[in-house]
């Protein structure tokens, strides 16, 4: 069955790392017959700036209906300082096409790339679920008397029972099903105490369904430093939009910096977004800089959730083995570039 992938690359870094993250792609469709078919998409800033379109009408519907997955690499340009195109094509595919799961695995794939004394790859493999469509972004609040002395913003933080209930339950779920012992909860109901309240609340009545997995609760506080102090204690984390966003950074430098990290953003059943978690890094657009494994690791965790496992797996076993061999960019130490990194793996995938 032809599975549709609509690939989107972006702006900045994003079409380089992308082009690295297809030529995996298209070795495995081509050698293992997967049945891919991948329609590109320009939506970008420099369209932008040249229509004042972010993405035609009618394409959110196209990707809705007509697509299984997307491939996107990155947002921002300088010259769009409001980020309009970002939000509408990024942030409106997050809500409009309800990704409610923000997928965000923390797996260090060699010893030389922990920033942790005494904290390798045995200690540092856990996953992180960010809400991805609800909490404090969004948009909902204003400005009163702006510009004024006596200004006030209000920026409101919308927690449901619906939206709550299903991160968390995705979150045992994938627990279950991945042979993960613990699933921890983070927020601060300690001082958020509404939308900490119903999150607690969910947390401990999802968790009874789930008798044989562990459940614990922390502020997201202390969550940041025990990630730092003792990342083994982690096997699954759930937490709400803005917390997840923040604590998925750390969790990138924990595997060996941004450009490391792939993200999914899901709805079960669903089409789904798929991206690295760095930006568009501006200053290295073009320069044949950026390091291509956080959109290649992306590429891996679209075929899984497509249904390729053992291609998902394989493409894991050749970055481990390029990095092991010190075939990389200059962020994890080596001397490539974008391309002979992705060119490097190409040749390890081929042998694995
Ligand atoms: N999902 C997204 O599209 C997304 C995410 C974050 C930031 N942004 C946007 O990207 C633009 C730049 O933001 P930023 O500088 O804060 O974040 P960024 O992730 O683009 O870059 C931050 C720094 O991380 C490093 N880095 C990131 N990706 C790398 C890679 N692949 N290889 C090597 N090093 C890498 C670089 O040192 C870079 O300067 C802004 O417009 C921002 O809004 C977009």
């Amino acid at each position: 069955m032809t599975k549709r992938i609509a690939v989107v690359p972006g702006d900045g870094i994003g079409p380089e790392v992308i082009r690295e993250g297809m030529k995996v792609l298209d070795y495995l469709n081509e050698s293992a017959k997967l049945g891919l078919e991948f329609t590109h998409f320009g939506w970008n800033a420099d369209t932008y700036l040249a229509t004042g379109i972010s993405m035609p009408p009618g394409a959110m519907e196209d990707i809705r209906d007509n697509f299984d997955a997307v491939f996107l690499g990155a947002y921002g340009d300088p010259r769009v300082p409001d980020m309009k195109h970002a939000a509408d094509i990024l942030l409106g595919m997050r809500f409009q096409l309800d990704l409610y799961v923000n997928y965000r695995p923390v797996k260090l794939l060699d010893e030389r790339l922990s920033p942790l004394k005494g904290k390798g790859m045995k200690e540092i493999d856990f996953v992180i679920f960010r809400e991805n469509t609800e909490g404090a972004y969004v948009g909902m609040g204003g400005i009163f008397k702006k510009g004024t002395a006596d200004e006030i913003a209000v920026q409101e933080d919308v927690n449901s029972r619906r939206g709550v209930e299903r991160i968390i339950r995705y979150a045992f779920e994938y627990a279950k099903a991945n042979g993960r012992k613990s699933v921890c909860m983070a927020d601060k109901n300690n001082v958020m105490r509404f939308g900490g309240d119903l999150w607690i609340r969910t947390f401990e009545e999802v968790a009874k369904e789930y008798p044989a997995i562990e459940h614990f609760h922390m502020f997201v506080d202390a969550l940041t430093m025990q990630m730092v102090r003792m990342p083994e204690m982690f096997d699954v984390i759930v937490t709400n939009n803005m917390f997840g966003d923040i604590v998925t950074d750390l969790g990138a430098a924990l595997q060996g910096g941004l450009g490391m990290a792939a993200s999914g953003n899901i709805h079960p059943g669903r089409v789904s977004l798929f991206e690295p978690i760095h930006g568009s890094a501006p200053k290295y657009a073009g320069k044949d800089h950026a390091n291509p494994i956080g959109a290649i690791l992306t590429a891996a965790m679209m075929l899984e959730f497509l249904g390729f496992k053992p291609e998902s797996d394989r493409i894991e076993k050749a970055v481990t083995q390029a990095i092991a061999a010190s075939e990389t960019t200059s962020d994890l130490g080596g001397k490539l570039g974008t391309a002979a990194a992705g060119e490097a793996i190409l040749r390890h995938l081929k042998g694995v």
